[in-house]
């Protein structure tokens, strides 16, 4: 080994200093990436070799070696301390992912070393599913290139969030600085549409050892820190999910009837002793009465720890099951929609089954649809050939090695997961062929299935029927057209009593009408839902689907929903009224009762506001919950300066010029 590694260890103490040092030192799990011959392998041989990582004899023999195969007629080609397989040398290419360890004073490092060629997407998809960072290496020479492209979507897709972009061989465009800064202007480019947080450039010469591990002498122009010093010190931590705690349970044991227990290994966050949990996907509650680490009884237990946790009730938890806090839950559902990395010479079928392994349960799972395959070089979607094309003929049906894909997948019975981009554990699964037991593909779970527009149902094989019966029928019919009346203001502004009283008044007028009012609804179709910025999106997307097909029906419609949020009021008027392109059903008028706070505040019909001022409801709209003003509503009214008849005949003037059939 060389020197300096054994200096400070040739006493007893030295060694057991040296080994408890070596042992707290934090890993870094990084992923290095580059085409066939950016010098990824030079690079790797670099940063062992200047931070005396070599055995002597490895040295030796490198030494050796270089006389026969040294590029560069140099007589050390660090490349050779790297280059395990000797295939890879002869043909060029690296042929599957290798790992290296090596530390230095201040952390250890493991290395996946991925090949750079085309045909390897799939073996950068393993390298790269546990790694923190990647290096991502570009020739200065050429530049960004379609594989720097691809290199740096795949680490994205698998959740590396920092990369170190590494512009190598700059002895070979004179050390010049313009070229360094416009690989660093493109990459930029390129990388503003990835997941990155935090990218850095180094520019560096991996043959020559410049800015490596050592500063270059030949590039005064850079003044930030070499490769291997930001390797050392770039902070990682926010790469493991600290908050949600899961725990998948991988055995049951049960040596008597007086023990039950579960073991497995906490995949994020933190299991805490006392803890309210639910089992999934039975929904099953209890408590953890006990904590079981590798040296003896826990109060906490965080990611990564191998446990035998014991829950305070009897409750039915089988191997595969997933214990979640009560608040805290992940999705439980029998589909999902994936990217998916194909790794198999026989094509993924449309249709087709496998096993599938997520965390510690493995199921049949079918591929029920190929959205969109991906072109990892350029980042689009592939595009059907002819857009005419309906979507059904244009589908993708087979997946080959190396594509990359969204897809939906369908289980037969339901699984607990969380988006990959939140929870690499949960969030992760293979493929499996059910005949051969060989991995077909690594998928990214990205969230429940949920449809591509407002409109568009999740399933493909859904279509339209057409109504035989002409709005214009309905409306001679009921003798109006019509609307949809959006109310929209805090609690207490008045929404549901003017509802109440425009309703009153258009029936006497002889108009067909009905009033929608969030109290109610909540009552019946959407009492599943809560006030969580996602409910009440749902909420107001689920009433204008209602209120769409009262207008449908010929029928005007009054809703009476705080719906604070904008994006949602928009949404549902162009589920109601329809965009440029696809015209809807009626006419959409926001009508905004923009009472203020105070005035809503003191008139407190529901006493609701009280609440929310002792802190009895945390998100109460308008205290500790948004509300967004509109900024394009058709009315608005201020219910403190106007009495209800007043406000009432605000509305039907403007509605009379709408409703009546010309
Ligand atoms: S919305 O925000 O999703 O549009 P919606 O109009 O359906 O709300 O329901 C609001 C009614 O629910 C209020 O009039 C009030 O009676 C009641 N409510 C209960 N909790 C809340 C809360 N946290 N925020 C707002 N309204 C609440």
């Amino acid at each position: 080994m060389s020197n300096k590694i054994i200096d400070n260890i040739d006493t007893i103490e030295g060694v057991a200093a040296y080994l408890k040092q070596h042992e707290e030192k934090d890993l870094l799990r990084l992923l290095t990436c580059g085409s066939v011959d950016d010098g990824k392998s030079t690079l790797i041989g670099r940063l062992l070799y200047d931070s005396h990582m070599i055995y002597e004899d490895q040295l030796a023999a490198v030494m050796k070696d270089s006389k026969v195969h040294c590029p560069t007629g140099d007589d050390f080609d660090p490349a050779l301390l790297t280059d395990g397989l000797k295939a890879e040398r002869e043909q060029g290419i690296t042929i599957d992912v290798a790992y290296r360890y090596f530390s230095t004073d201040k952390r250890k490092f493991i290395i996946a070393d991925c090949p750079g060629h085309e045909q390897y997407t799939r073996n950068m998809a393993t390298g790269a599913s546990n790694c923190s960072l990647a290096v991502i290496l570009i020739d200065a020479r050429y530049g960004v290139i379609t594989q720097t492209c691809r290199h740096s979507f795949i680490c994205s897709l698998l959740g590396i969030k920092h990369a170190a972009v590494a512009v190598n061989k700059m002895d070979l465009v004179g050390w010049d600085e313009q070229v360094f800064n416009k690989i660093v202007r493109d990459y930029k480019e390129m990388a503003a549409r990835l997941g990155f947080t935090d990218i850095h450039f180094i520019p560096v010469s991996a043959l020559k050892g410049d800015n490596v591990v050592n500063p270059s002498e030949n590039m005064p122009w850079y003044d930030d820190v070499t490769l291997l010093h930001h390797l050392e010190h770039v902070n990682v931590t926010a790469t493991e999910n600290l908050i949600d705690m899961r725990y998948p349970v991988q055995y049951v044991i049960r040596p008597d009837l007086n023990f039950r227990g579960y073991a497995g290994t906490v995949a994020s966050g933190v299991l805490r002793k006392g803890a309210q949990v639910m089992a999934l996907p039975s929904r099953k509650t209890s408590r953890i009465a006990s904590i079981s680490g590798p040296g003896g009884a826990l109060d906490e237990a965080p990611a990564g720890l191998a446990a035998v946790v014991t829950l305070e009730d009897e409750i039915d938890v089988s191997r595969g099951d997933m214990l979640a806090p009560v608040d805290n839950l992940p999705h439980v559902e029998h589909e999902f929609e994936a990217m998916l990395v194909w790794m198999h010479d026989t094509p993924a079928e449309l249709g087709a089954s496998y096993q599938l392994k997520h965390s510690t349960r493995t199921l049949p799972a079918v591929l029920t649809d190929i959205r969109y395959r991906v072109d990892v070089n350029t980042m689009r979607k592939i595009k059907p050939d002819d857009p005419a094309e309906s979507a059904n003929a244009a589908k993708v049906k087979e997946l080959q090695l190396n594509d990359i894909a969204r897809c939906h997948v369908t289980l037969h019975r339901p699984i607990a997961f969380d988006p990959y981009q939140r929870n690499r554990h949960t969030g992760a699964f293979i493929l499996v062929d059910r005949i051969t037991h060989a991995t077909v593909a690594a998928g990214m779970i990205l969230d429940r299935i949920v449809a591509d527009s407002k409109r568009e149902p999740v399933s493909r094989n859904i279509s339209h029927s057409r109504s035989l019966v002409k709005p214009a029928q309905r409306q001679a019919l009921l003798g109006q057209k019509p609307c949809t009346v959006w109310l929209t203001g805090l609690s207490g502004s008045g929404k549901s009593t003017i509802a109440r009283e425009m309703e009153k008044h258009l029936i006497e007028q002889g108009r067909l009408c009905m009033v929608l009012d969030g109290d109610n609804i909540r009552h019946g179709l959407n009492r599943d839902l809560g006030f969580s910025a996602e409910d009440r999106s749902e909420n107001i997307r689920r009433i204008a689907e209602v209120a769409r097909l009262f207008n449908e029906a010929g029928v005007i419609v009054i809703t009476a929903f705080i719906s604070p949020y904008r994006k949602d009021r928009q949404s549902a008027r162009e589920i109601i009224a329809g965009t440029a392109e696809a015209a809807g059903a009626g006419e959409f008028v926001e009508v905004w009762l923009k009472t203020a706070l105070e005035v809503c505040q003191k008139r407190d019909p529901k006493g609701l506001y009280a609440k929310a001022g002792s802190g009895a409801i945390v998100a109460f709209t308008g205290v500790t919950d948004p509300y967004e003003e509109p900024m394009h509503a058709e009315l608005a009214i201020d219910t403190a300066e106007k009495s209800v008849e007043d406000s009432v005949a605000v509305i039907l003037d403007d509605l009379a010029k709408r409703i009546v059939i010309k």
